[in-house]
């Protein structure tokens, strides 16, 4: 089976797509790696708002560009192509219902800001000679950021969500990099947009997250464009796999020096 038709199949029960459904959010502290440490607004809910900001304005756009690519030239991808990209447009929807429950809880951030980078990444789709690029790049130089920075700052409720979407997202990648690959379209980003997207999310004033800071987001962000693996990214993101302690060596236990901001 061609590597398409297996992300298609993947997704699909009895030949149909399935699509999960959003879950309400319990409200929590906003802290680090879910300890329940409570963080200050600056150091976190600033940035989870913002989270919720760029999901609530731009997921269902993310879809509307893949909709939209399907009407241009396309590789030959095989029998499932189309079934996939439209699956995968479908579940940008539930991202945003998803963004939707967090915001009952933490409300969300907009600001002029935030609308002109929401613009900047419609022209960018415009221009595009298949908007499925522009897809793929905000999804991978932008959303798999912020998917990470929910398990970083946040809680179990705000990681849960984290997960859920990332799972879809780690298809849409594969797919989107595929079809643009093909179209000799990736490779080619709006780095800037990229970086002033992440930026904003970043907030400001730096928050003072543990071992985090701009440019190592943006050295992230520039490694899984060229190469769709980050391991310093991954290196921050494991505390909330949840595996059970007793399932895992001692080298994964909590160090002062990953933790000492936190508290
Ligand atoms: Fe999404
Ligand atoms: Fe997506």
């Amino acid at each position: 089976m061609n590597p398409i038709s297996e992300l298609y199949e993947s997704r699909c029960k009895d030949g149909k797509p399935t699509f999960w459904r959003p879950e309400a959010i319990p409200p929590q502290n906003i802290c680090y790696y879910s300890d329940n440490t409570r963080l200050s607004d600056h150091n976190g809910l600033d940035m989870v708002r913002r989270i919720i900001g760029i999901g609530l304005d731009m997921e269902v756009n993310v879809g509307r560009y893949v909709i939209s690519g399907l009407k241009k030239d396309l590789p030959d991808g095989g029998p499932h192509l189309t079934l996939l990209l439209r699956s995968n447009a479908a579940d940008e929807a539930r991202h945003e219902a998803g963004f939707k429950e967090a915001n009952k809880v933490y409300g969300r951030a907009t600001d002029r800001q935030l609308q002109q980078l929401v613009s900047a990444w419609s022209d960018e789709a415009n221009r595009a000679s298949n908007p499925i690029s522009v897809a793929g790049q905000l999804e991978v130089g932008v959303f798999l950021i912020t998917l990470g920075l929910m398990r970083i700052v946040g809680n179990s409720g705000i990681t849960r969500l984290a997960i859920k979407i990332a799972e879809d997202e780690y298809r849409h990648v594969q797919t989107n990099h595929a079809v643009s690959t093909a179209l000799g379209l990736w490779g080619k980003p709006n780095l800037d947009l990229i970086d002033s997207t992440l930026e904003w999310v970043f907030g400001a004033g730096l928050p003072e997250l543990p071992g985090i800071t701009f440019d190592k987001l943006r050295r992230y962000s520039r490694e899984l464009l060229w190469d769709l693996n980050s391991p310093g990214f991954d290196d921050l993101t494991w505390y909330s796999f949840h595996h059970l302690p007793f399932e895992l060596d001692n080298s994964y236990l909590y160090t002062e020096r990953d933790y000492g901001q936190a508290n």
